[in-house]
């Protein structure tokens, strides 16, 4: 595992300037402090970059020995080429076919569930996925309801197959595009193409989101991919050590952890450092708990996620 986050900090004190928000309502509605936000310069494949870079020494694997790279973003560099050609040339992955992922806050255990099928066909043996996010870049700082929820940053991780009784046990991944508009980006598409936006109403190109009914299906189907997951391995509630939660508020977190049955102290939660890193959040989380000793060898790691599609997704892990 590896991750990245930007070294400068937009606390909630900073947003109080900008729009009509107070640290208080940020702190108690969604358990945020402050976000990492992406200077001018930085860019989502250079995050990429830096998480990955740091997955590949801790797996003390070469880049050239890297055979697929997955790279689970809505915020690439360019429309074309995709986001994980881009990270394929700075990382100098010369051997590896690349894939982009399009499934919001699920993309990183939407990569984890494809690398899981393509390592057992025996198809790619040494794949990087990557969730990264410059969620700044479309993100409308005039409206409250969003710009207090968003980072940026990025999580890697290396997948190969090994044959000892460890790693992933379990993914399962879903949609339902029929909920797509509650969570959205209206313009700029090749439907509302960037020649036609009416710049008078160019907050069309930033995300449009219904917290609330999100709020809502987000608990209910991270407990459903959690308990699918679950019940693949041959687990239940009682063998998770640590759920590894998307962070995109502590309150989700916390009225998913009680409909699972899992006590707070079993949780990994971050949300108060980095806001919600879209696909990226599960991955700093894991290898934050993991860096910091939280994770231990032989624990029972549970992931679940979901975001804008709708999509959701979950990984049963023995790390
Ligand atoms: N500061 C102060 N007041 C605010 C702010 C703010 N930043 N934002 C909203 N409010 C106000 C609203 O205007 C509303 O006021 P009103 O009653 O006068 O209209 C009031 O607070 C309550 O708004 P709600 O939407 O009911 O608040 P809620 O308790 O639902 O919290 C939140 C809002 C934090 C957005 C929550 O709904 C949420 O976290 N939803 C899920 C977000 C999520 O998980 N997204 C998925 C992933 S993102 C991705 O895929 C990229």
């Amino acid at each position: 595992m590896g991750s990245f986050v930007p070294s400068h900090r937009m606390t909630n004190l900073d947003l109080e300037k900008i729009v009509d928000t107070s640290d208080e309502w940020i702190r108690t509605r969604t358990g945020i402090r402050e976000r990492r936000i992406c200077q001018k310069d930085e860019t989502n494949s250079d995050m990429a970059v830096a998480a990955g870079r740091r997955a590949l020494e801790m797996a003390g694997i070469k880049p050239s020995e890297i055979d697929l790279l997955l790279v689970a973003t809505v915020t690439p560099d360019y429309r074309l080429p995709s986001a994980s050609c881009i990270v394929q040339q700075k990382l100098g992955l010369e051997n590896a076919a690349t894939m982009d992922i399009l499934a919001a806050c699920a993309g990183f255990i939407y990569g984890l569930s494809t690398a899981e099928v393509y390592i057992k066909c025996g198809k790619f043996k040494r794949i990087l996925v990557v969730g990264v996010e410059k969620l700044s870049s479309i993100t409308d700082y005039t409206d409250r309801n969003t710009c207090v929820l968003f980072g940026d940053g990025a999580g890697a991780a290396v997948v190969i197959p090994t044959e000892e009784d460890r790693g992933l046990l379990s993914t399962f991944m879903k949609s339902d595009g029929r909920l797509g508009e509650l969570l959205w980006i209206p313009d700029g598409g090749s439907k509302a193409p960037i020649q036609d936006i009416n710049m008078n109403n160019s907050h069309q190109v930033f995300i449009k989101m219904n917290g609330s009914e999100v709020f809502k299906h987000a608990v209910r189907q991270m407990e459903d991919a959690s308990r699918r997951v679950l019940d693949e391995a041959g687990l239940t509630t009682a063998d998770v050590d640590w759920l590894i939660p998307h962070q995109a508020n502590y309150r989700i977190i916390s009225s998913t952890a009680k409909r699972l049955g899992l006590s707070m102290n079993k949780v990994y939660v971050n949300i108060e450092k980095y806001g919600n890193t879209s696909s990226a959040s599960v991955p700093i989380a894991l290898d934050e708990a993991i860096h910091n000793g939280k994770v231990k060898e032989g624990n029972i790691i549970l992931m679940a996620a979901f975001g804008g599609g709708l999509t959701w997704a979950a990984a049963a892990y023995k790390w």
